[in-house]
Formats: structure tokens, sequence, C-alpha cells
């Protein structure tokens, strides 16, 4: 069979031959044995439901050994023989050149360079899920293979429920993940229903198909890091010093972006695997595995005021307690292990090793749970040393603050100054003791003047498509930046700069995908004028457009997107709701609505959308109508909880469409309420 055949044949006739498990990949840890016995034989119905009654003798034992296994059914045996990465658009089967659009984003989430745990079909953040087995993968393929241009696939949490009559305008894909009954949604919910096989954790790009690689996050750390040096007025010349965790999916970008901004930057990571991936991509300079060694390249580095990246091969939890010991000043910290899944290999604790956590959190969840939770005590100590030193330390969106303050950590601040954990707080007057970096640098400087991760994806796959793009979006910016108001020049400078680098920064890992921050207008523009130059022949292919979720509309998330919304609304999901849906019929290709993601499972919910781009008529009107309302949504929201900068940007959107009319706030005086 060649290519095309076997991928669009879903589910074959005859089984595979088994594939021998395979130890040079990373694969995910054994999730915990959480079902019952008759919930195991229900988990196992519903996986040999996928297939024909005359496999299910020889696939009963083998889906029950994955289950006591690995904690989970992934069906090994149907991996692909094919290799997955992101084709060329014409090198999918099918006749919707949509469908086939959104299978190069489906295989470059599941590319082995690119994917965390490829086998488990998990892409990053240590849980997220494109699929939630291989069944669902084949099958996914086929549909994509049959549709038509008035059919619209439905999935559920990686499973397709079928191709459905719709129309040309409709998304062809409309995706839900861990959508649960709200009362459902504690973190062992996911355990159960996943491992029962009807639910999945989508994180956020994972199960939308938007996932580009650490570039998707290294422009926005980039932005946060060099901002943070802006807040504690350093210089890109200083040499200041960046202490961090994670060279995994997304915190792999730090060193990156670390070496971007200008600073010295060390990241430690348990896993040498993910430290041999992102050292050998070139993304951290140098690697340690001896705490003493590293001491020393850190006060050379200083000394020279360098801008180096670090890794070290250990627990974070060792440099927080090491520096501390050695007195070597800390100019920002930070934290990104996947704290949003704590109990599942997110984090792993101090004075285990890796193959030891992996065990205990398997086979003694409990335990796991107090060793992990001593840990951040542990981390959160050394951290505060440091604060009182001068250290700016700042929450990335994983979690940290709430699993600390859940773990009993003094990661609280009363009146007096003094770190306090959750059982000393007092309700009116203790705060967080750090900031989340969205609540002081990327909310207030970003998302509440429209700025957010705008991507594009060249569909031929062709490197000329990419610079291509590079370049007509930088003079889109550079033609927006010369009459844009003063609020947001440095934002277009900032972003100008990104995009005229990006190429020599070697960002593409995977598909030909370029991130660019931009607003409504800037995303509107470059979309254009992409889908001008596809019209008349100056790309190879098509192109893709998409976002991230760490963005001003598509996420609803209060100790991330939306922790700086004040007036209580931050505890609700509406934005999201609303986005997904006005996505879905402004003319979105395809669009996904996720629980989890980011800071983890009942946590957050957040909308995603694929555009496909064809050079027609209709993919312009489509682009105006949905980049618009994708943005302004969230502009709107933001405004109406008093953010004075989304005042400002609400107020500008109305003026340049005169159809948008935003329900604007009324300020109240603080002074009426002084008794
Ligand atoms: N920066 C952002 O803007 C941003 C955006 C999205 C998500 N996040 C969050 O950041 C977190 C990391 O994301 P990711 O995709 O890199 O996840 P990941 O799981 O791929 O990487 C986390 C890494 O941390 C390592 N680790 C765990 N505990 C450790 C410890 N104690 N010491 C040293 N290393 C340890 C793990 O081995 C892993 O490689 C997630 O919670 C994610 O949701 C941040």
């Amino acid at each position: 069979m060649n290519f095309k055949e076997q991928f669009s044949q879903g589910i074959p006739d005859e089984l595979p031959t088994i594939k021998p498990y395979d130890t040079s990949v990373n694969h995910a840890p054994k999730r915990k044995d959480i079902l019952t016995k008759k919930e195991k034989i229900l988990a196992l119905k519903n996986a040999l439901r996928y297939f024909d009654p005359k496999h299910h003798p020889v696939l009963l034992p083998e889906f029950r050994n994955e289950l006591e296994t690995y904690g989970r059914i992934y069906m090994y045996r149907f991996m692909p023989g094919y290799k997955i990465y992101a084709r060329p658009i014409e090198e999918y089967p099918g006749k919707c050149i949509q469908a086939k659009a959104i299978m190069l984003m489906i295989q470059n989430n599941l590319d082995p360079n690119v994917a965390q745990h490829p086998e488990e079909l998990i892409t990053y953040g240590g849980n997220g899920a494109v699929f939630q087995n291989w069944a669902q993968y084949l099958l996914v393929m086929k549909y994509l293979s049959d549709m038509e241009d008035d059919q619209t696939l439905v999935i559920y949490s990686g499973h397709p429920m079928g191709l459905f009559p719709s129309h040309t305008n409709a998304p062809r894909v409309v995706v839900t993940n861990g959508m649960m009954i709200p009362n459902y949604s504690k973190p062992d919910d996911w355990e159960k229903f996943n491992a029962l096989g009807v639910t999945q954790y989508g994180q956020m790009t994972a199960g939308s198909y938007m996932y580009i690689g650490p570039q998707g996050i290294v422009h926005g750390t980039t932005i946060t890091v060099l901002n943070a040096l802006r807040k504690i007025s350093k210089k890109q010349e200083d040499g200041a010093l960046f202490v961090t965790s994670g060279l995994g999916g997304m915190s792999g970008a730090q060193p990156k972006a670390g070496n971007i901004a200008g600073c010295i930057t060390v990241c430690a990571e348990v896993n040498p695997k993910a430290v041999n991936t992102r050292n050998s991509q070139g993304w951290v300079d140098e690697v340690f595995t001896d705490l003493d060694q590293l001491t020393q390249r850190v006060k050379i580095a200083i000394a020279n005021k360098e801008s180096v990246s670090l890794a070290y091969q250990g627990n974070i939890v060792e440099i927080w307690e090491h520096f501390d010991k050695e007195d070597i000043y800390i100019d920002l910290g930070s934290d990104q292990t996947s704290l949003h899944n704590p109990w599942a290999g997110g984090y792993y604790p101090m004075g285990m090793s890796l193959e030891e956590s992996n065990e205990m959190m398997a086979k003694n969840p409990d335990k796991f749970k107090k060793k992990v939770q001593e840990s951040l005590r542990r981390q959160t100590e050394a951290i505060n040393k440091h604060s009182k030193k001068g250290t700016y330390f700042f929450d990335y969106g994983n979690a940290f603050l709430l699993e600390a303050s859940r773990a009993g950590s003094k990661i609280f601040k009363d009146k007096n100054g003094e770190f306090v954990s959750s059982t000393e707080v007092d309700e009116d007057n203790t705060n967080w003791a750090y900031p989340s970096y969205v609540q002081d640098i990327m909310g207030p400087m970003c998302f509440d003047y429209g700025f957010g991760p705008f991507r594009w994806v060249c569909a031929s796959g062709l490197e000329e498509d990419l610079d291509k793009t590079d370049a007509i979006a930088a003079g889109v910016l550079q033609k927006l930046k010369e009459n844009a108001p003063a609020e947001i020049q440095s934002q277009l400078q900032d972003n100008i700069h990104w995009i005229k680098n990006a190429k020599h920064n070697k960002l593409v890992v995977g598909s030909k995908a370029r991130i660019l921050y931009a607003d409504a207008v800037g995303r509107i523009e470059i979309a254009k004028a992409f889908n001008d130059a596809i019209a008349n022949g100056s790309f190879a292919g098509p192109v893709i457009l998409g976002r991230d979720h760490h963005d001003v509309s598509g996420t609803d998330s209060p100790y991330r997107e939306t922790s700086n919304i004040y007036d209580g609304s931050q505890f609700t999901a509406d934005m999201a709701i609303q986005n997904v849906i006005g996505d879905s019929f402004r003319g979105a290709t395809w669009v996904s609505i996720h629980n989890g993601g980011g800071v983890g499972w009942g946590e957050v919910i957040n909308g995603g959308f694929g555009m496909v781009l064809d050079g027609s008529k209709a993919s312009e009107d489509k682009l105006r109508s949905m980049l618009f309302w994708d943005v302004t949504n969230g502009l709107a929201r933001r405004s109406w909880a008093r953010n004075k900068e989304a005042i400002f940007s609400a107020n500008r959107a109305m003026e340049i469409e005169q159809k948008l009319k935003i329900t604007m706030p009324n300020i109240v005086e603080d002074s009426l309420f002084l008794d």
C-alpha cells in the first residue's frame, strides 16, 4: 500500500503485527491505577468497540495488559507504519483542501520530533493529548480523507463521532476536549474517565492541532523576559541572572528566550532526555550535572555579563537552595515544571530519582503526593529567601502558586509583608507573595491591547514560503506602526524586531510555522496580505492561520490568562465559550474548546481555531469577520472588567468598525467606600 492508501484506510481489516515497545522514545509515565475491577471491564469494552468482534479474543489480553502496565489503553499495535510529520499538503489523500490542512496540522502535533510522548499521542505538558488511542487517530484520518466541503467532523475528546452534513461555510471539524459536568472535573476525574476512554485532556494547542513546537512559546517568553528585565530596570548588557526550571515542550523555550533577551539563564531539568533534546537542538548552550561546576560557570557569566543559557540536569530545588548558600544573586526567578499535572509526572520531588518518582506515582500515589508537597514547601522556602534579597519571582502560568499554596507553603504575604501559608491568611489583608506573569506583564502590556500569539503555517512545507510570509508580515507591521497610537508603539516595535530576526533565531521545529504577536488590525492586515499573495501565485500553497490560547479572548483561566481581571469574573468561562461559538459561524475551518490546559483540569476553559487561506474572496471575507471577533470579544470583556488599557482598545476598535457597539463600564470612585 502506498502512503495515501495506508493513511486513508481507517482501522485495518487484518490486525497489524505487534510493534516492540520503543525505549528510545520518550514515553508517558504509567498512569494512576484508579479503576475498580468493574470499571476496568468497562474500559476494555470501550476500547474493543472500535474493532470487529473477530479480533476481540486477540486484542482483549493485549489491551488488558496495556491497562495494567500503563494505566491506559493506547492500542500501540495500531500505530501507523509510515512516518508521521507535517508533509506538504498535496501529499495527503482526499477531496477537500481544508481537511488536508487539518491532517497536516495533526501530523505535526504527533511528529516524534515535535511531540513529547508521541506513542501515547501526547504533544506536550505531560498529558496534552491529540487522541486517546491509535484507533481514534486512524478513524479521524479516514474521515478527513473522505470528507467533502459540506461535511463537518465531530470529535469528542479524540473520538470521532462521525461526519455530519453541514455547509461550505461551516467549520470542517469541531473538537471538544474534556467537557465535563462541572462537579466531575477534579484531577482524579480526569484519571478515571480518561482511563475509561471517554474523555481526554487536550491541553491547549495539543487537542486543537495548533502546536508548533517551542517556537510558539519562545516569542511570548521573550516578550515576558524582556519586559520583566525592564521592570527591574535591567538592560540586555547588564548580565542579569534568570533562574527557572523545565526543558520540556514549552518550558524548553526559556533558555532560548533568555538568550534573545540577553541575560544569563539557568534552567533545571530532571529528565536527561529533555536536556539532551534541547541541547542538541541548540536551545540551551551548556549542560551541567554538577552543582559546583554550574556555580563556578554562573559566577564567570555574571562577571563577564554574558548572554548564555545553562542547563542543570537535576532538581530545581537544588539550585534555589545552593545559590542561596553560595549567595548568588538571582535577578529574575520563575518555574515551569508541569504543576498543572502535579501527581502524574508534571513535578518531580526533590531527593528522588526520575525512576523512583515514576514508580511511586503509580504504585503509591498518596505517598508521592506527600513527596511533591514536601518538595514544593522546600522550593518556596528557598525562593522566599532569594526574594528577601531582591529577586523578582513570578508565576509562569504553570499553577506553581496554586499548588505551592495547596502544599501549605508560605506563598502569601500578610499586611506586614511577611510570608505566610494559607492557614494564616487573613482574607482581606493577604495577597499572593508573587505575581503571575500575566498580572504584571502580559495582561496589561499585551492582552488588554489585543496583542496575542497569532501564528501561521505554510502548507507547502517550503522554507521559501515561510521567508516570504516573514517579509510580508514585517512590512505590514512597519506600515501600521507609522500611524499607530503611542500606547502600542513599543509592542509593534518588539514584534517588528522579532519577525525580522525570526529566521536567524532558527525557531522552526516541525511544520514551516511562524508566530507573531499582533492585535486585531495587525492579524487582519497580515492575513489579508497572505491571501492576496496566494491569489497572485506568490506562494506554493495555502497558509493556515491560528493562535495558541495564551491570548486576549480564547481562554478563561483565573490564575493565568485572565489573572489580571479583577471584577470577580475571572472565575467565569463565558468569554472562552462565546469565543469558540463566535469563531465557528464567522468562518473558522476548525474550532475546539477544552477543559484544562496549562494550569490544570477543571482550572481553565480554553478554545482555539484554525483557518485555511486559499487566496479566494471567501477566505478574505472569513478572515476579516473571524479575526476581528476573535480579538474584540476579549477586549470587550476586559474593558467591562474596567482594565484601562482594554477600555482604550475597545474604544479604538469601535472607531475602526462602525458596526461594533461595546457596552462600556462607568468608573466608580473608591472614595465612596472609605468608611
Ligand atoms: N510560559 C508560558 O507561557 C506557558 C504557556 C503555557 C503553559 N505553561 C505551563 O508551563 C508548564 C510547563 O509546560 P511544558 O510544556 O514545558 O511541560 P513539560 O511537561 O513538557 O515540561 C516540564 C518539565 O519540567 C521537568 N520537571 C518536573 N519537575 C521538575 C523539577 N522538580 N525540577 C526540574 N525539572 C522538573 C519535567 O521533567 C519536564 O521536562 C506547564 O504547566 C504549562 O501549562 C507555560
